[in-house]
């Protein structure tokens, strides 16, 4: 299949990138953009380590073909989330250090962006974030640190 061009907006900045059009975009973002926040596991939508935002709401880029991205789509990976806020830091991260949530931290990226979006999603609804919501992320950790990243979650909603 030959290349094309797929343009759209990545932290904050109007990319066109060639690639064959059913290139996943987590590989696009990774090997050929060099955006190496989101993390690679299963490549199926299922572990969530490559957790980043499209339009502000929670994806798996490695389940999308970079095709189906608009030219008016934003996505967000963890390298982008501080601007969100014109900060150095997201509150989120800032509360993932506070509480030393990380172990290996593989996993780490996806999960502070899934749980951005979960907070956004609860604010969205009106309501502040709950544990019904904390059930509802997925992401793998193989490190078993999902205490810290509840309570990780729970602190960073606040500064939101
Ligand atoms: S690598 Fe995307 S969900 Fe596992
Ligand atoms: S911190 Fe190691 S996989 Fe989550």
């Amino acid at each position: 299949m030959s290349k094309t061009s797929h343009t759209f907006k990545l932290n904050g900045e109007q990319i066109t990138v060639e690639a064959e059009d059913d290139v996943r975009l987590l590989w696009v973002l990774r090997d050929l953009l060099g955006v190496t926040g989101p993390k690679y596991g299963c490549g199926l939508g299922v572990c969530q380590a490559c957790t980043s935002h499209i339009n502000g709401k929670a994806f798996n880029p490695c389940s999308v073909p970079v095709s189906k991205i608009e030219p008016g789509d934003e996505i967000t990976t963890i390298e982008g989330l501080p601007a969100t806020v014109g900060k150095d830091l997201h509150p989120m991260q800032e509360a993932w250090l506070e509480l030393d949530v990380a172990q290996c931290g593989y996993c780490q990226p996806g999960q502070i962006m899934a749980a951005v979006a979960k907070v956004r999603q609860a604010a969205a609804a009106g309501r502040e974030i709950g544990d019904a919501d904390l059930d509802e992320i997925r992401n793998i950790c193989r490190c078993g640190t999902y205490t810290r990243i509840r309570e990780a979650i729970k602190a960073g909603a606040k500064g939101m």
